[in-house]
């Protein structure tokens, strides 16, 4: 049997709830203090306890001089105690899980957490007793240490505590593990006297006094006073299973994880709300990992490089180069993409790459611990916590990062169901305190439209040019009534027509798609084509290129040539295969005179909107991090299940036109 600690703290433990004995009362009893009571019969003992309570315990170790207060959470149903402690100003957090026999002890005034097994914690006694390799709880009546087999209580009268009527009972006890002999006075409310949550007899006080044996053989007196306040019956669903987690913010490594976390999808788009202190920041982000393209809007905290204006920027990882528009102004610089944005991460020591969808939601690194439920924003959410030691710069203190996702329950209100779920909040505390709040709003893993990285304002007239084609036939009515469809099937067919010599047209640099119906019925498709991208990029093998006029020809060639094919599949319709007329291809040319910057930099690293970030003055820089994007979506119609099935719109769908 377990040799318990004689010092403050554990005699609470120790006393009232002690381990559960076998054949209690035998002969080490100091019959000084107490001879067994005469059960007394007639006086019906107490109903026991619910099997879910909350209550305080307030408990005033009168031989030592202090208080200690314990809220109790007990729930039997769930296999579960939680315990709040404070006690000589400290706060302390005890958890006991049997349904996973771990044994939680945490500090939270220093947001420390230990998870031992439950069934060789020291503190198990208190709510639970080992057996074997696990541990079962004890039964609430076993927790009050009353009408234990073995032991009898007589009745006493009927009293009044703290001016509650109460029923008292007393009993003589023995327990050998730490040679004790002490009564027990139990009083629980009487009948008919309703507490404030309308429920009657319940404990309301344990008294016990006596002495023990000091493992030096001195014998030593005490007398604890157990007040129960506010003990009531509480409902194991909703919020109540909250007292049962540890401390938000504090990492708990256990043993077991015992939900995954999620994989995120190679695309998708979001808003965030950014808490840091008092500021409340906003930022949107696409992200696409297939395209290898990804935008954000946000107004620059901390960085004015480009203003202080709403800022855009699109990073197109196929040539490296970022694009920073003003929202206000309209002008663009074009730069290399820093490797150290949050959407990068160097590929070697001059170049960028972009982050996979893991290391974007920074579950590359540190091992992610399911930490249970919580709500967040009103949303019943599942929790995950890593610590990382790399944020903001390598071997940096400790980092919390914590995830809610909405549990399953939860539907969006998408045609897709969400595979990656739906994420709500990233907490995240820095090692030196600093703590940013990350609410995530309109989650959409549905691919972001390719109009959403709309780079044009970067390319002025000399850089840019306007076309129409017609395409004949009498789709009209199609058309008119599904346009988005229709431009996107536009935006393939010229893809795959502007692309020649082995070098693709970046569906970036066709823009702009507009459509007319002619008097005729023809349809007129026109759009603006963008020169290739300055030749600046920070990727390692950027995509090469074609220039404008080398785009134009090969398009023009394969209209002259009756190649120019818009297919329009539409859901659950019909096909239409579109050519283009010959020889329609009309240029034009609007006078754009854009203001471009290009700053040309020789080290990636140091350029682009955050770079220096992480490293110096990474916190108010972070604000940066988190892109969303509420861009329009485009849902494309999976041909063949005639589902809105795919989140993937991949470079084949842009780029090669099916056949
Ligand atoms: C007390 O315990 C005995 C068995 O040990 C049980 O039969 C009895 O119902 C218990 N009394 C109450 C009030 O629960
Ligand atoms: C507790 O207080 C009493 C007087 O109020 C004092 O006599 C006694 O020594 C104190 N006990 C301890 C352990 O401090
Ligand atoms: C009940 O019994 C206790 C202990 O014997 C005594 O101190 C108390 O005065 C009694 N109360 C009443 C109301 O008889
Ligand atoms: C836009 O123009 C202003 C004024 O010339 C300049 O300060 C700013 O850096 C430019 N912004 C971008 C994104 O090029
Ligand atoms: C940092 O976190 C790791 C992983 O949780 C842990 O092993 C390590 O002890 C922590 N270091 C400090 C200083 O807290
Ligand atoms: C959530 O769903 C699970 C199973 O689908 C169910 O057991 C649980 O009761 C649900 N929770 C709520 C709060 O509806
Ligand atoms: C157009 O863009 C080029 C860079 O491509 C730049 O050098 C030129 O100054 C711009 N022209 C005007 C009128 O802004």
């Amino acid at each position: 049997m377990r040799h318990l600690p004689t010092h403050k703290m554990a005699d609470f433990t120790t006393l009232v709830v002690g381990i559960l004995l076998i054949g209690v009362v035998h002969g080490q009893l100091d019959t000084t203090v107490c001879t067994p009571y005469q059960a007394t019969s007639g006086s019906p003992m107490p109903p026991p306890p619910p099997n879910t309570f909350e209550t305080h315990i307030e408990a005033n170790i009168n031989n030592r001089n202090y208080t200690v207060d314990y809220h109790v959470w007990y729930d039997k149903p769930n296999n579960r105690v939680a315990t709040h402690i404070r006690n000589a100003g400290a706060r302390k957090e005890k958890l006991f899980r049997f349904d996973t026999n771990e044994y939680f002890n945490v500090d939270r005034d220093m947001g420390v957490c230990r998870v031992t097994p439950l069934n060789t914690a020291d503190q198990l006694y208190l709510f639970g007793k080992p057996v074997g390799n696990t541990a079962v709880m004890k039964t609430p009546f076993e927790f009050l240490n009353f009408n234990m087999s073995g032991t009898s209580y007589q009745y006493v009268n009927k009293t009044k505590i703290r001016g509650v009527s109460c029923n008292m009972w007393r009993s003589c006890n023995y327990w050998p593990n730490v040679k004790a002999s002490f009564i027990a006075e139990h009083y629980f409310s009487d009948t008919n006297w309703m507490t404030s949550r309308l429920t009657a007899q319940l404990p309301v006080r344990v008294h016990i006094y006596g002495n023990a044996v000091d493992p030096d053989g001195k014998k030593r007196r005490f007398d604890h006073m157990y007040e129960f306040i506010d003990f009531h019956v509480q409902s194991t669903k909703g919020k109540s299973s909250f007292p049962y987690e540890t401390p938000t913010g504090v990492y708990c490594p256990r043993a077991k994880n015992l939900k995954p976390l999620p994989t995120p999808t190679s695309a998708f788009h979001f808003t965030s709300e950014v808490i840091f202190g008092q500021t409340i920041s906003r930022i949107k982000e696409w992200y696409d990992s297939d395209m290898s393209l990804v935008r954000y809007d946000y107004d620059p905290l901390g960085d004015y490089t480009w203003g202080t204006k709403p800022l855009t920027q699109v990073h197109d990882f196929n040539t490296g180069v970022a694009y920073v528009i003003d929202q206000l102004r309209g002008n663009c610089s074009a730069v290399p993409i820093s490797s150290t944005g949050f959407d990068s991460r160097k590929a070697d020591a001059t170049h960028a790459r972009i982050r996979t969808a893991k290391e974007f939601f920074y579950f590359d690194k540190g091992s992610y611990i399911y930490e249970g439920r919580r709500i967040a924003r009103g949303i019943i959410t599942d929790v995950w916590t890593a610590q990382r030691n790399d944020w903001p710069a390598p071997n940096s203190p400790n980092s919390t990062w914590s995830w809610y996702f909405a549990t399953s329950n939860y539907t969006a209100n998408l045609a897709d169901v969400l595979s990656f779920g739906n994420p709500v909040r990233l907490t995240l505390k820095g090692g030196l305190g600093q703590y940013y709040v990350y609410n995530i709003y309109d989650y959409d893993e549905r691919r972001p439209m390719i109009w959403s990285y709309d780079i044009s304002k970067c390319f002025n007239y000399t850089s840019r040019q306007d076309f129409s084609f017609r395409l004949a036939g009498s789709y009209r009515s199609l058309v008119s009534g599904n346009m988005e469809l229709f431009r996107y099937a536009c935006l393939r067919a010229i893809v795959k027509a502007g692309t020649s010599n082995n070098m693709n047209l970046s569906p970036l640099r066709v823009f702009n798609i507009q459509i007319d119906f002619a008097d005729n019925s023809d349809i007129i498709v026109m759009f603006t084509l963008l020169d290739k991208a300055p030749q600046i990029g920070s990727v390692s093998n950027p995509k090469p290129e074609n220039n404008l006029a080398v785009v134009s020809k090969s398009i023009s060639a394969a209209i002259n040539g009756g190649q120019l094919i818009v297919k329009l599949q539409v859901p659950l319709k019909n096909t239409a295969s579109m050519v283009a007329k010959k020889y329609s291809l009309a240029q034009t040319q609007n006078m754009i005179k854009n203001a471009y910057y290009q700053n040309v930099q020789t080290s990636s690293s140091s350029s682009g909107v955050s770079g220096g970030a992480m490293a110096g003055m990474g916190v108010a820089l972070l604000v940066v991090f988190f892109v969303i994007g509420v861009a329009v979506t485009y849902v494309y119609y999976r041909k063949q299940g005639g589902a809105f099935g795919p989140k993937k719109f991949g470079d084949e769908d842009i780029t090669t036109s099916e056949s």
